[in-house]
């Protein structure tokens, strides 16, 4: 598929098949692609846990405050990306320029697990309202958390949305 085309069929999936489990090699392959993702300096800043069964069901509920993000009951993995270690010159680069690369290598990461998450034919939902400090617990981890994305089959029921979104007047100029 061309990446316009999976562009759009990419979307934030919020009704999962609870029933479909999803495939170890359609796992792995979205971490290949993860771990091919730009990052400044090549620092790659980041760490990627896997949850699965009552670790998922655990995370989830520490992204579900204030009636927030309820479908994750039914997604049956959840991909939490936290900091990791900044390389020396991406720190500096960081420092000097006041741009928080790290940030922006994660962005990046989750644009690529999601694109291919589309690709194995997977909903996933990027999930920024979440619980630093209780999945924190849960996974054992000491670094703070960023996102997490759900992935899992989306319900059958489920429908492609026509995307909203600003119109690229507003978004781009030119200038030459
Ligand atoms: C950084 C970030 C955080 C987000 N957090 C949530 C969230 O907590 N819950 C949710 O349902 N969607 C969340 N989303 C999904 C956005 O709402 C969604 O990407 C946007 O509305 C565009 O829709 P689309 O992904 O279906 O094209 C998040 C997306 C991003 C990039």
């Amino acid at each position: 598929m061309k990446f316009n085309e999976l562009s759009k069929i990419r979307q934030s999936c919020r009704n999962y098949d609870p029933d479909r489990e999803v495939e170890q090699e359609k796992i792995d392959a979205i971490l290949e692609t993860a771990c091919i993702a730009p990052s400044a300096c090549n620092g790659q800043p980041y760490h990627i846990t896997v949850c699965q069964g009552e670790t998922a069901k655990k995370v989830a509920v520490a992204c579900q405050s204030f009636g927030m993000n309820k479908f994750l009951d039914n997604a049956k993995i959840l991909i939490v990306i936290s900091e990791g270690k900044m390389v020396t010159i991406s720190k500096i680069g960081s420092k000097a320029s006041q741009i928080d690369y790290r940030s922006i290598d994660i962005g990046i990461l989750s644009a690529y697990i999601t694109s291919e998450a589309a690709d194995q034919g997977l909903g996933s939902c990027i999930i920024g309202w979440l619980n630093d400090k209780k999945i924190r617990e849960v996974i054992d981890l000491d670094k703070p958390v960023r996102l997490v994305i759900a992935l899992g089959y989306a319900n059958p029921n489920d429908v492609l949305r026509n995307k909203k979104r600003k119109d690229l007047n507003d978004l781009v100029r030119f200038r030459g």
